[in-house]
């Protein structure tokens, strides 16, 4: 390993800043450098958020999307999806299920499908808050006064990734969407008082190091509460269908610089990560993670939500102590608080009782 390799990473364990030029080195990181990428993220992880893995129980209640997002396979254009739209019954019962498995967050995510209005989903989320939970919300792209309207409701946060950082890819994969656009929106979130959640893919046909850089540098900029980043799976039925899959070791890679940049943020393990690689949440977690995402959507519904394949595969019986495993496996433990984040100026870091949000 070199010396100036050593030297960035020791920096970016101390002080969270590097310049895209620091971060490409990093993300090209091989063998010895590699690991002790993994291992500074790891041990900024302990410092920072603790042993504590955070389970958010994911509701996916409808794959109705009017976007068509070349990559997903729940565009518009894909005729060959199923698609289904679960009642607001329905959405709370699975969540009352999942609060009795144990889940102290509930995420309900869709695809961008209007036919939930403000109003119907904030019935919803009054209903859940009721169970005594947090409730993120991930669906897409609304109004300011609808997020106004949930955030009233008793949403606590909200996940929209920005997919990428870079203005003209972002154009070329979202027809017909606005990079400007998603960042004004993520702006507003943040301004109506959500915890903000955003992230990217790793590996989309036309990025380059240069442009995950800039997905870390925007994510540490806009100080996102959390990031999900997973590798992009190509879906047969999308335009990208013949494209390479993300490298799972590039995508460890990318979680751990964001580890180092946005050393308070929650960064799941993602199942896109386990779903190319076994042991992809356990990597995860040692390269920077503190967060699974856990999937509560029944069949048969759950079979129908393919973002990417493999995603849709039955879940085992014993799925939800198998994540419980897991995370003892790894030498963690399971959080017993809802895990809002705490950013620095709120607390310094993990440890400063006095500061702790409940
Ligand atoms: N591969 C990996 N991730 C995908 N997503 C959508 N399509 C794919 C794909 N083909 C991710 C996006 C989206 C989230 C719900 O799933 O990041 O925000």
């Amino acid at each position: 390993m070199e010396d100036s390799f050593r030297a960035i990473l020791s920096r970016a364990a101390q002080t969270h800043r590097l310049t895209a030029a620091e971060i490409i080195p990093l993300l090209a990181a091989r063998g010895e450098a590699e690991q002790a990428l993994f291992a500074a993220a790891d041990a900024v992880r302990a410092k920072w958020v603790g042993d504590d893995v955070h389970l958010r129980g994911l509701i996916e209640f409808s794959n109705y999307c009017h976007n068509d997002c070349l990559y997903c396979g729940l565009r518009r254009s894909n005729g060959r999806t199923r698609r289904y739209r679960m009642e607001p019954a329905d959405i709370v019962a699975v969540a009352k299920a999942g609060v009795n498995l144990g889940y102290r967050t509930i995420v309900l995510q869709s695809g961008d499908d209007p036919w939930y209005t403000s109003a119907v989903l904030a019935q919803v989320v009054e209903e859940i808050k009721k169970l005594g939970v947090a409730v993120t919300l991930s669906i897409g792209e609304r109004k300011k006064s609808e997020y106004r309207d949930l955030k009233l409701a008793g949403a606590d946060r909200f996940l929209l990734k920005q997919e990428t950082a870079d203005p003209e890819l972002y154009a070329r994969l979202h027809p017909g969407q606005s990079y400007h656009h998603r960042v004004e929106c993520l702006e507003w979130l943040a301004e109506l008082g959500y915890q903000v959640g955003s992230g990217n893919m790793v590996g989309l046909p036309g990025q380059s190091l240069a442009t995950l850089a800039e997905d870390l540098l925007f994510l540490q900029a806009k100080a996102v509460d959390m990031a999900g980043i997973g590798p992009f799976i190509p879906h047969p039925d999308t335009p990208l269908g013949g494209c390479r899959p993300g490298d799972v070791g590039l995508t460890l890679r990318v979680l751990a610089v964001a580890r180092l940049l946005i050393p308070w943020a929650h960064l799941p393990a993602t199942t896109a990560l386990a779903t190319l690689d076994s042991e992809g949440r356990e990597k995860g977690l040692r390269s920077g993670a503190n967060v699974i995402m856990p999937d509560l959507t029944p069949p048969p519904y759950h079979d129908a939500y393919e973002i990417y394949p493999g995603k849709g595969a039955p879940l085992p019986t014993d799925y939800h102590a198998a994540v419980r495993k897991l995370v003892a496996r790894v030498g963690r433990r399971v959080a017993a608080t809802v895990g809002h984040s705490v950013k620095p100026g709120q607390i310094k870091r993990h440890g400063d009782r006095s500061a702790v949000q409940g």
